[in-house]
């Protein structure tokens, strides 16, 4: 196992399918002591429901405790500390640094200067590994397999992280992607040159309808905010799409709708009673992938 893990790139495809069997193992098993006596820090400088809380709650059922914050309004870089030196310091208390921050390349910064592994739990518009990981989990739980699906990412491909990791790791099991996104939210050319480079094949499209009937898991995506230069942008594509029940009469009997989370107007709640909807327990197995990456990370097995 790598030191940190800051892009999805750091594990080889035995690594991650190490972490998902641990992860599956933890399921059978959640009460854990590996950890007895250890510290981990999380540190949120962005805000977070799902990926602190699981984290914080992971750290806990294996049997070691938490410190941090879930906003950087208290701490000393209000007093204008660089994130290098709060890294410094908080390496000094602890056996492991989880953290988001709204900087693209800060957990990268954060891993170069910590005396202790440093796992990225979400820097910008860049990489979301942990969440990546924990959707691989969900995939091979509700398709028995990952490798040849047909993946239709759909949404905001330009800022969502969560898709960005999850186009760099999937591409280990030979997928079929379709991109579904206004042409302001297109996947990154980086992202589509590494699928060329590889011989990965992808469609783009406008519509959603295009993917839908043909998929194997439909990930949808919330258009970020927070992540636009300029609001005018942001509500032009905002309510660019939105999933209802009523869409799903076509659908493969095995697809499965993921989602990140948190949603906003892309997915009605209509579409929450239906078989296909998954984004509830993809979010709930989250905790047992982290609890894998913590472990394996700090020399589980
Ligand atoms: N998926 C995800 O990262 O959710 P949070 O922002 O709530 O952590």
């Amino acid at each position: 196992m790598p030191k940190n893990l800051i892009s999805i790139q750091d594990l080889t495809k035995d690594e991650i399918l190490h972490i998902l069997d641990v992860a599956r193992e933890f399921e059978a098993n959640r009460e854990q002591d590996f950890l007895a006596g250890k510290v981990v820090a999380c540190l949120f400088f962005e805000p977070s429901t799902r990926t602190r809380l699981s984290f914080e709650s992971a750290v806990n059922r294996l049997g070691a405790r938490v410190i941090g914050f879930p906003d950087n309004r208290n701490t000393s870089q209000t007093k204008g500390e660089t994130l290098e030196d709060t890294i410094r310091i908080v390496s000094n208390y602890v056996d492991m640094i989880v953290m988001r921050h709204p900087v693209a390349g800060a957990a990268a910064t954060a891993a170069s200067v910590a005396s202790v592994p440093v796992v990225n739990a979400g820097d910008g518009a860049n990489q979301h590994p942990t969440q990546t990981l924990l959707d691989l989990y969900a995939i091979r739980k509700t398709q028995g397999r990952l490798e040849g699906l047909d993946i239709d990412m759909v949404g905001d491909l330009k800022y969502g992280r969560a898709v960005h990791s999850l186009v760099e790791a999937l591409r280990y099991f030979s997928p079929r992607f379709t991109f579904t996104s206004p042409e302001e939210l297109d996947m990154p050319k980086k992202y589509l040159d590494m699928l060329d480079r590889d011989g990965v094949p992808y469609t783009r499209t406008g519509r959603i309808e295009d993917g839908l009937d043909s998929c194997d898991i439909l990930y949808m995506t919330r258009v970020q905010q927070e992540r636009f230069p300029d609001k005018e942008e942001y509500d032009k594509v905002k309510d660019v799409y939105r999933l209802t029940a009523s869409m799903l009469g076509g659908v493969r009997p095995n697809m499965k709708i993921m989602h990140p989370l948190p949603r906003v107007n892309e997915i009605a709640t209509d579409v929450d009673s239906t078989p296909y909807a998954y984004y509830f327990q993809q979010a709930g197995g989250g905790m047992y992938v982290r609890m894998a990456i913590i472990a394996c990370l700090l020399g589980y097995r």
